[in-house]
């Protein structure tokens, strides 16, 4: 048993989808967020400083007595995940792996669409996993690199949003994919937009839900589990505005942020 917190950090307000998750499949355990909110979007920016941006992350919440770093960003984990496993003695999880799994396991016509940033479909990270485990599988990759500044704008469900999405998607929708991977947590705030493009008949994948999941069986395993009647305490850190990610994370976590945000400078680390 480990109460320590789970460290959780994206470039903003996305990593909170599966900080959501987490607050579902692990209710007692304590969690320490850091959204890069100074810094976003990583998605638009080069390997080099995506990498850099992470290993500042990181070194920001190894402040915190923490067990477990999820890199909650579709992007830093496509791009930076290898560098920081090899760096820090501390597990380390993205989000690609277990997206990846369930799509492969989900998918019956073996066609699979991959939306993400612009980083992440340049990686390809998503494609490679998809093909290690299957490698019969088709994918379908197409870079959304609007959808961001529309979350972050809370832009979710209006016309803009659906002209952005239809336009994206359309070329996944000709290729009769029967799953997509929102490759980024920003996405599955555009849930409901994607689907009604996609039609309910196809499967949407939700890398934070799924990296809870994962997360979950890992700690289980390994018996780093809080001790069961623990209370989890959250702590939320941004690099810049407070209010408006207090705002709109509460529309992130489907429930008000009540904890106190605080602001640090991320340049120092
Ligand atoms: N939520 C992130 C991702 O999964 C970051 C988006 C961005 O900063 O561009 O890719």
């Amino acid at each position: 048993m480990d109460n320590r917190p789970i460290g959780v950090f994206d470039s903003g307000l996305g990593g909170l989808t599966a900080v959501k998750e987490l607050m579902r499949q692990l209710p007692e355990e304590s969690i320490v967020y850091f959204g890069d909110t100074g810094r976003v979007p990583y998605g638009t920016r080069s390997n080099e400083i995506v990498t850099k941006y992470v290993f500042q992350d990181i070194r920001f919440l190894l402040n915190f007595d923490i067990k477990l770093i999820i890199i909650a960003c579709g992007t830093a984990s496509s791009i930076a995940l290898e560098a920081v496993q090899k760096e820090f003695a501390i597990p380390i999880i993205g989000v690609v792996h277990s997206a990846a799994a369930q799509a492969a396991k989900i998918s019956t016509n073996k066609k699979i669409g991959i939306i993400g940033t612009q980083g992440t479909i340049n990686s390809n990270s998503y494609v490679r996993k998809i093909n290690e485990i299957d490698p019969s599988i088709k994918t379908f990759s197409k870079a959304c690199p609007l959808f961001v500044p529309l979350v972050e704008n809370g832009y979710l469900d209006n016309e803009v949003a659906r002209l952005v999405a239809k336009e994206y998607l359309e070329p996944l929708k000709q290729e009769s994919v029967d799953t997509i991977i929102m490759g980024c947590t920003h996405y599955p705030l555009l849930r409901k937009t994607i689907a009604d493009i996609m039609g309910q008949q196809v499967s949407l994948v939700d890398p934070g839900a799924e990296t809870a999941r994962y997360v979950k069986e890992f700690l289980q395993e390994k018996d780093m589990l809080a001790e069961p009647g623990n209370k989890p305490e959250y702590r939320y850190f941004v690099s810049d505005s407070v209010e408006s990610f207090s705002r709109l994370g509460s529309l992130f976590l489907e429930k008000e942020i009540i904890q106190s945000v605080e602001k640090i400078d991320i340049e120092k680390y």
